[in-house]
């Protein structure tokens, strides 16, 4: 049977980007022989709305069964007023943990044609093509004790940094399997020089990298790695940190690339009874209420985050990199969504006319 494939538009613009995404799926079906099972549901607060809760327990369900979920975007300023157990985000953050997805995949990407669009000079952007690993499950965002509590006459308030080896190790592994299918090398992030997590984060990492003997370690504390990061990011592959870290760095690297409209992300878990991870794809952008139903979105974002599906979740690689190319074609053809504007004189093109640029483009390849 053919893999199978949840597809959760969301809210705002995350239908609209969706919809270029699905034309991508049926191209993949009609011209690659590359069929997916495909399901559509609600989360965020479109599934409010129909059911009064932003994730259905049937949704949940289904997320658990199919080989891998892909996600628009959720939330919006109707929903900010709703009481914080039925916000769009807790829909997402109930997929998170519920499929327990330790392992968050931020590709810092450069494509040449975007490269003036990168904070920082050409060169040093460039090509560039990098990944960070970032624990999701836990760390200081879960660790207990938490709270703001009174400690004689005035207020503390606790959070609590916490990783246990097995946490260190999932996440690390996960990182050096990637690190395989790419440029061999991983740098580990944390600080060990004032905290003992991280002492033990360097140990268990260290460990694990001798069952990859082929993988170049290196170790780095994470305010000097933020440093390297912005001075020469090519020297980076695979950086692994933990969810604090990771949650700065990955943020950083995402602007040395350009617009938030480019930016797709993975969230891995165990692998399930089948081989394939416990998969979530989704654009790092949210739902951009000022933008939606405009037809101004960027769909490359989304449209990436299949594509990172393609690799991580269906071992079509090859097929992945064919996508990846096509908007690489469109980009240095000048094509522009309205997010990309720089040049003088470049009218923009609709979330179709992209689409319709890339599918072109598949087409030709
Ligand atoms: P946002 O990412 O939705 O938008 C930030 C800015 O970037 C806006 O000006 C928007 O127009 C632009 N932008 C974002 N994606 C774009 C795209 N694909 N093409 C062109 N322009 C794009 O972040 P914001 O405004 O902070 O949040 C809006 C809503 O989205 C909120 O309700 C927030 O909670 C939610 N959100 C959801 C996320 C998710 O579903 N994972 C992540 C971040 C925010
Ligand atoms: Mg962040």
């Amino acid at each position: 049977s053919n893999p199978s494939l949840l597809i959760l538009p969301g809210d705002g613009i995350g239908p609209e980007v969706m919809a270029e995404v699905r034309r991508i799926i049926d191209w993949y079906g009609d011209k690659r022989g590359l069929a997916f099972d495909v399901s559509e549901d609600l989360v965020g607060g479109a599934a409010y709305d129909a059911h009064g809760t932003p994730l259905h327990d049937d949704t949940m369900a289904k997320a658990q069964e199919v080989d891998a979920v892909l996600l628009g975007a959720v939330g919006g300023p109707k929903y900010d007023v709703l009481d914080f157990s039925v916000k769009p985000e807790r829909g997402l953050l109930r997929l998170r943990k519920e499929m327990d997805l330790y392992s968050n995949l931020r590709p810092a990407q450069c494509f040449d044609a975007l490269a003036d669009f990168s904070s920082l000079k050409k060169d040093v952007v460039a090509g560039l093509d990098i990944m960070i690993v970032r624990e999701l499950t836990s760390g200081v965002y879960f660790g207990e004790p938490r709270g703001i509590f009174e400690e004689g006459n005035e207020r503390v308030g606790i959070n609590t940094q916490r990783y246990t080896e097995s946490e260190i190790d999932r996440v690390a592994r996960s990182a050096f399997e990637l690190a395989m299918r790419r440029g061999k090398k991983v740098c580990s992030m944390e600080k060990a020089n004032v905290m003992e997590s991280g002492i033990l984060w360097r140990e268990v990492v260290t460990e694990v990298g001798k069952d990859y003997p082929e993988v170049e370690l290196s170790h780095m504390y994470a305010d000097a790695g933020a440093m390297q990061l912005c001075r020469w990011p090519k020297q980076f592959d695979v950086i692994v940190t933990d969810n604090l870290f990771g949650d700065l760095l990955s943020d950083a690297a995402a602007m040395l690339t350009g617009s938030l409209g480019m930016l797709p992300s993975a969230s891995l878990g165990a692998p399930m009874e089948n081989g394939r991870p416990k998969a979530l794809y989704e654009p790092v952008h949210g739902s951009a209420p000022d933008i939606a139903g405009q037809g101004k979105a960027n769909p490359i974002a989304c449209i990436l985050s299949f594509a990172m599906a393609l690799r991580y979740s269906f071992d079509q690689g090859a097929e992945a990199e064919r996508l990846e190319k096509a908007i690489e074609t469109v980009l240095a053809d000048g094509v522009r969504t309205a997010d990309l504007l720089g040049e003088e004189g470049v009218t923009p093109v609709s979330t179709s006319g992209m689409g319709d640029a890339i599918l072109a483009a598949l087409d030709a390849s």
